[in-house]
């Protein structure tokens, strides 16, 4: 029996991923950076014994369904073919983060399967190659292998990982403050979303040129601690991601009138001098981007509009993080 078990934290992408350029291989069609938080993660138990017959994938103690088991064996697969392992799978995971609600389930997912698979079959891969193993889970979870910032190079099948954005610990300096407007699974997953844009969506040619020039803002604004600068730049940068979608045929949006209105909540803390910015991921969720020293008087701000338990203050989140498998039990034996 070969037994793992790690934690990743979300990370919530400041310039976004939008697009594949191969889908098999999940290779993006642009280059993202995002910040890793410390609010939501996901710790998995991964368990590889010759005694299973098939791979089983419990989520908080459910077992899933037959496609959600037979996407987590595709991931399996690629593990087992590098570390050389015959054995079916106990993938046992918990979610301390809303699934598929926009909040980047899929992100500490699947960098924390990746990272609990490394542990259990004693694959001491280097950063970069979690972050490309990964990456061949969820496009998002290449970033979640590192702490603060982390930028995702497109690249090609090999060179396509994240790798650590410089910043002189800038990250914890910021805090980022999530206006939960609904937890349950979305309509339209990020995946199909994203598909569905670049297949159809008439904006998707403005996104790609401006999401390069995007990323070059942000990097001089973080490289200089200009946080105005890397407010608006994230800011507009999630905006135009949104706008793609309304250009699909069939037109979609992840925004609800709740989010409308926290996006104008934000602006108006703004206009009162209170520096914020929000960005939105593929749900309706909104995440509210401030500096440490501002946190409390703009919770404060965001009370009077929403009820306390929809407002999470999260700030920079460490990266993948083995565990202690710590069920007695079934202790590590290697064959
Ligand atoms: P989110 O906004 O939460 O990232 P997505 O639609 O991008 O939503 O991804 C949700 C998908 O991520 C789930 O349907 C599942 O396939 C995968 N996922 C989420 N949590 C886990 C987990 N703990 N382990 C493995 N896969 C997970
Ligand atoms: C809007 O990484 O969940 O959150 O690669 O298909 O699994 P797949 O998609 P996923 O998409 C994330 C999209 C996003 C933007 C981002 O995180 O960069």
């Amino acid at each position: 029996m070969y037994k793992g078990k790690a934690r990743a934290y979300t990370n919530i992408a400041l310039i976004k991923y939008w697009g594949k350029k191969d889908e098999a291989l999940i290779l993006p069609m642009n280059n993202s950076l995002s910040l890793t938080l410390d609010a939501f993660y996901t710790e998995t138990t991964v368990t590889f014994d010759k005694t299973f017959a098939e791979d089983q994938f419990f989520l908080d103690d459910q077992q899933q369904s037959a496609s959600a088991t037979k996407k987590i064996s595709a991931f399996l697969d690629l593990i087992r073919a590098e570390a050389n392992c015959p054995f079916a799978a106990l993938v046992e995971s918990h979610n301390f983060v809303p699934t598929a609600a926009g909040l980047a389930s899929s992100a500490s997912g699947l960098a924390a399967l990746a990272g609990a698979c490394n542990e259990a079959l004693g694959m001491a891969l280097s950063p970069e190659a979690l972050s490309r193993l990964a990456r061949k889970g969820s496009g998002s979870a290449c970033r979640s292998i590192y702490g603060g910032f982390a930028e995702w190079q497109q690249g090609t099948d090999t060179t396509s990982y994240a790798i650590q954005v410089p910043s002189n610990q800038w990250e914890n300096d910021l805090s980022m403050i999530f206006i939960l407007i609904n937890d349950q699974a979305k309509e339209v997953s990020s995946r199909d979303g994203m598909r569905r844009t670049v297949e159809t969506s008439s904006f998707y040619d403005g996104w790609l040129t401006s999401a390069a020039a995007d990323l070059q803002t942000i990097k001089q604004a973080i490289a200089e601690q200009d946080f105005t600068a890397l407010g608006e730049v994230a800011e507009a940068n999630a905006l135009k991601m949104h706008a793609t979608t309304l250009a699909a045929q069939p037109p979609f949006t992840y925004w609800s009138p709740e989010s409308l209105r926290a996006m104008d909540c934000v602006r108006q803390i703004r206009q009162q001098g209170l520096p914020c910015y929000f960005t939105m991921d593929a749900g309706p969720n909104v995440k509210v981007l401030c500096q440490k020293q501002d946190e409390q008087a703009i919770l404060h701000a965001l009370q009077s509009n929403f009820a306390q338990d929809q407002l999470v203050l999260a700030h920079a989140g460490s990266g993948l993080t083995a565990l202690p498998v710590n069920d007695h039990a079934t202790t590590i034996i290697k064959e």
